[in-house]
């Protein structure tokens, strides 16, 4: 792991193999060891980076409040503070992939190639909003359990939540260890992000949506919607994943990303 130091925090980052960058942005309340299949698997062809976004994981900071535009143009800083000024591919998951339409609209020269990972384009409706909102003010108040509770039976296809309950605990103790400040920010944000269903038909790099075929909260269908308004895109769904479809079924995965990429 790097610490790198963007502007007022210290951004902690997984990196490893050479070659060209892929970025890999990780989903909420996560960090970047959702990607640990990719990192392992993607590694010797690629120089693979994936940080903690601002306020998560070992990315110490305190924020009322992070927009996806805060969180891409972080990526774009750690990018120059890594030296790294050849287009990436960019692949982020669900929040991930909402920080990835404001990465390529603000960053559009730093994109060689898109991968979107069971995420969405619309914006939250005002029932969503109002939920989320609420359910900052109660991470802060009385902590995690209960937004964990309430996400965890989405995360994972069924039969993925009984037969892998390695990769299910792991992923509840990094949310439980994930700072009540840093989940109130990012609901905060995602509660005021755009909707971006309108720009993509302006997506002018190839670009790969990937879906975990029993997604349960951005599924299949939405996202098969997105792939057929962004030009040229490629839509792969993994059979009997979910949401955590690149920690569900992490050779597939990776063998749609090769597929793409190579
Ligand atoms: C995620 O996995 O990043 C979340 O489900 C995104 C969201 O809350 O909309």
């Amino acid at each position: 792991m790097r610490q790198i130091t963007i502007g007022e925090f210290t951004m902690n980052v997984a990196e490893a193999g050479s070659g060209s960058p892929l970025v890999l942005v990780h989903g909420f309340p996560l960090d970047h060891s959702m990607w640990q299949g990719q990192i392992d698997g993607l590694a010797s062809q690629f120089r693979v980076i994936a940080p903690d976004l601002r306020g998560f994981g070992q990315s110490k900071s305190k924020d009322d409040v992070v927009t996806m535009a805060q969180f891409a143009d972080d990526i774009a800083a750690l990018l120059d503070a890594m030296e790294v000024s050849e287009p990436i591919t960019y692949c982020g998951l669900s929040m991930g992939g909402y920080i990835g339409w404001q990465f390529i609209e603000r960053h559009r020269d730093r994109v060689a190639k898109l991968i979107q990972c069971d995420t969405k384009a619309k914006a939250d409706t005002d029932e969503a909003r109002a939920t989320r909102l609420k359910a900052a003010d109660h991470v802060l108040e009385h902590g995690p359990e209960t937004l964990i509770t309430t996400m965890m039976p989405k995360l994972f296809a069924d039969a993925n939540r009984s037969s892998q309950p390695d990769i299910v605990e792991a992923t509840r103790q990094v949310m439980m260890n994930t700072a009540p400040s840093a989940i109130a920010a990012a609901q905060r944000g995602m509660a005021q992000r755009p909707d971006v269903t309108n720009e993509l038909s302006k997506i002018d790099v190839p670009t790969l949506i990937l879906v975990g075929e029993h997604d349960a909260i951005s599924p299949p269908d939405e996202m098969r919607d997105i792939a057929a308004a962004i030009p040229g895109a490629q839509f792969v769904q993994i059979d009997g994943a979910g949401h955590m479809a690149p920690l569900e079924d992490p050779q597939a995965v990776n063998n749609a990303m090769l597929a793409f990429l190579s």
